[in-house]
C-alpha cells in the first residue's frame, strides 16, 4: 500500500562509549531491550515493513529481535561497515526497493518517544518532502544541533563539527525523520564523508532537503528524546521511563509509597489498590491483582499475584504464581513453578521450586519444598526438607495429602507420599508411603538413663582435684 509509512531503525553501531560485551541496543531499560522499545513505537505507528539495520553477524541483535516479536512484520537489513547513519540507512532502503510514499527513520537507541508524538510529526509533515524532530533542552552536548535562518531549518550540525557558537544552541536533533522515500534513496547516495568523525551523517539529507522543497520541525518533549550512548545517559533514560511508569500506575489506582525507590517494569500490570512499598523491584511480566500489598525490598520477576495477597519484606520470587489472599514471607524465596493456592501462607526463611502449596495450607518456617505437592489445609512444620534430588539426573516428588500435617524437622526423602490427614512426627527421616490417617515416627526412640548426668559431673570434679 503507497500510504502505509516503512520504518527504518538503524542499530548497527557499535556503542563503543558504553563499554560493554552487550550491543548497545540491546541495554534494557525498566525490563526492555532499548530497540525493542524503538520497535515498538513503530508497530504502535502501525509502521509496515520495519527493517532493523544491524551489523554483520551481530546474532545476539537479531535473535533478542525475533524472540520479542516473533510474528511482526520485521526484515533485517545488514550494514557490512559501521560508516555513518547514512550509510546505515542505505542499507535499510535497500532491503525495501519496491517502497514508495513515505519512510520513518529512527534509531535504535533513542528509546522514549511516544506514539503521540510520532503521530503529531506525520500530521505536521503534510507535503513537505522531510519532518523531524527536535527538542529543546537544557543539556544539548552531544546531539546535532538545528540551524534555523529566518526560523526555517537549514540543517544539522553535529556537536564534533559545530563552532562554539553552533554549540550554544539549545535546539537538538532527536533522530527521528519523515522522508519521501524517493527524495532519501537519493540524498543518502550524495552525503559524503567529510567531517570530523569521517562519517556519512544522516543528519545532512536535512540540509539536503532543505535546500531542496522545506524540512519541517515538529518540537517534542525533552523528556522523549534522550539518546543512550553511555551509562549515564542509560541511567537518565531509565529514571525518566521509571518516573512515567509510576505517574501511569498512580493514575490507575496504585499506591507506590515511595515511587523514588520502587523499580517497575513495563511488562507489568497492576490492579486497583495494589500498594508497593519501598524498594519493590518488579522484573519481566509480573501480575498483581486489585488490593495485593508487595512490602518493600522485594523483587518480584515473572510472577502472578492475586488479589489481597500480601508479599512481605524481603522475598524474592521469580516465576511464581500466588493466588488470592495468600501469605509469602517476609524472607522467603519463590522459584519458578511455586505456586500458593488461595490462602496459603510461606513464612521466613522457606523456599520453594516447582511446589504447589493447596487452599490454606502452611509452611511458616525454615522450610525447602521442592517438586512437591501440598494438598489443602495441610501443616508442613518448621525446618521441613523435601529430599528431591539424589545426584542423579532426574529430581524426585513429594506428595502430601489434604489435611496431614508434618512435625518439624522432618526430612522426607523422594520420592514419597504421605496420605490425607496423616501425621508424621517430628524429626522424622521417611523414605516410605506414609497411609492416610497414619502416625509415621521416622526417627531412634527416645532412652532416658536416670542419674546419668550427676554421676558424670562427680566423676569430672573427682579428675579435676587430682
Ligand atoms: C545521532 C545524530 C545526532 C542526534 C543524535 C540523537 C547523526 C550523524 N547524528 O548522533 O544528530 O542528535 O543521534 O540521539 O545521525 N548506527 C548505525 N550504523 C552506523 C552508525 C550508527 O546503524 O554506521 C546507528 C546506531 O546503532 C544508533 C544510531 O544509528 O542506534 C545513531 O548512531 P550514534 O552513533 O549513536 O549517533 P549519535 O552520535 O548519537
Ligand atoms: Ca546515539
Amino acid at each position: 500500500m503507497g500510504s502505509t509509512i516503512a520504518a527504518i531503525i538503524l542499530a548497527a553501531g557499535q556503542g563503543k562509549r558504553m563499554r560493554s560485551r552487550l550491543p548497545k541496543v540491546l541495554h534494557p531499560i525498566a525490563g526492555r531491550p532499548l530497540l525493542v522499545q524503538v520497535i515498538r513505537l513503530a508497530l504502535a505507528r502501525r509502521c509496515a515493513p520495519i527493517v532493523v539495520v544491524v551489523a554483520p553477524n551481530d546474532e545476539a541483535v537479531r535473535s533478542a529481535v525475533r524472540a520479542a516479536f516473533p510474528d511482526a512484520p520485521l526484515r533485517f537489513a545488514v550494514q557490512p561497515r559501521r560508516l555513518g547513519t547514512a550509510d546505515a540507512t542505505r542499507a535499510g532502503l535497500a532491503a525495501i526497493p519496491g517502497h514508495r510514499g513515505r519512510v520513518l527513520v529512527l534509531y535504535g537507541d533513542v528509546p522514549l518517544l511516544r506514539p503521540a508524538s510520532l503521530a503529531r510529526l506525520e500530521r505536521a509533515a503534510g507535503r513537505a518532502s522531510l519532518a523531524l524532530l527536535t527538542a529543546e533542552v537544557d543539556a544539548p552536548f552531544g546531539y546535532g544541533r538545528i540551524l534555523r535562518q529566518h526560523g526555517h531549518v537549514t540543517g544539522v550540525v553535529e556537536e564534533k563539527d559545530a563552532t562554539p557558537a553552533q554549540r550554544a544552541l539549545r535546539e537538538i536533533n532527536v533522530g527521528v525523520y519523515l522522508c519521501d522515500a524517493a527524495l532519501l534513496r537519493r540524498a543518502v547516495g550524495r552525503v559524503r564523508r567529510n567531517n570530523r568523525q569521517r562519517e556519512a551523517y544522516l543528519t545532512d539529507v536535512v540540509g539536503l532537503a532543505a535546500r531542496g522543497g522545506g524540512a519541517v520541525a515538529v518540537a517534542a518533549d525533552p523528556t522523549e528524546v534522550v539518546g543512550v550512548n553511555s551509562r549515564a545517559e542509560l541511567a537518565r533514560a531509565e529514571a525518566i521511563l521509571q518516573r512515567r511508569l509510576a505517574a501511569v500506575h498512580q493514575a490507575r489506582g496504585v499506591t507506590l509509597r515511595d515511587p523514588g525507590s520502587t523499580f517497575l517494569s513495563l511488562d507489568a500490570r497492576l490492579g486497583r489498590d495494589v500498594v508497593l512499598g519501598p524498594g519493590v523491584q518488579l522484573e519481566g511480566a509480573v501480575r498483581i491483582a486489585a488490593g495485593a500489598r508487595i512490602d518493600g525490598p522485594t523483587v518480584l520477576k515473572d510472577c502472578t499475584i492475586g488479589a489481597g495477597a500480601v508479599v512481605h519484606s524481603f522475598c524474592h520470587l521469580e516465576g511464581a504464581a500466588i493466588a488470592a489472599g495468600a501469605s509469602v514471607g517476609p524472607f522467603a524465596r519463590l522459584r519458578p513453578g511455586a505456586h500458593l493456592e488461595h490462602g496459603a501462607r510461606v513464612g521466613n526463611f522457606v523456599e520453594m521450586k516447582k511446589a504447589r502449596l493447596g487452599r490454606g495450607a502452611k509452611a511458616n518456617h525454615l522450610t525447602y519444598l521442592g517438586d512437591a505437592e501440598v494438598g489443602a489445609g495441610a501443616n508442613v512444620g518448621a525446618g521441613t526438607i523435601t529430599c528431591n534430588y539424589d545426584g542423579g539426573p532426574i529430581k524426585h516428588p513429594t506428595r502430601i495429602g489434604a489435611g496431614a500435617f508434618i512435625g518439624s524437622n522432618t526430612t522426607l526423602v523422594a520420592p514419597i507420599v504421605v496420605g490425607e490427614r496423616a501425621y508424621v512426627a517430628a524429626g522424622s527421616t521417611l523414605n516410605q508411603t506414609v497411609p492416610a490417617e497414619a502416625l509415621a515416627l521416622g526417627r531412634a526412640r527416645q532412652v532416658n538413663k536416670l542419674g546419668y548426668a550427676a554421676r558424670l559431673r562427680r566423676r569430672l570434679t573427682a579428675r579435676e582435684k587430682r
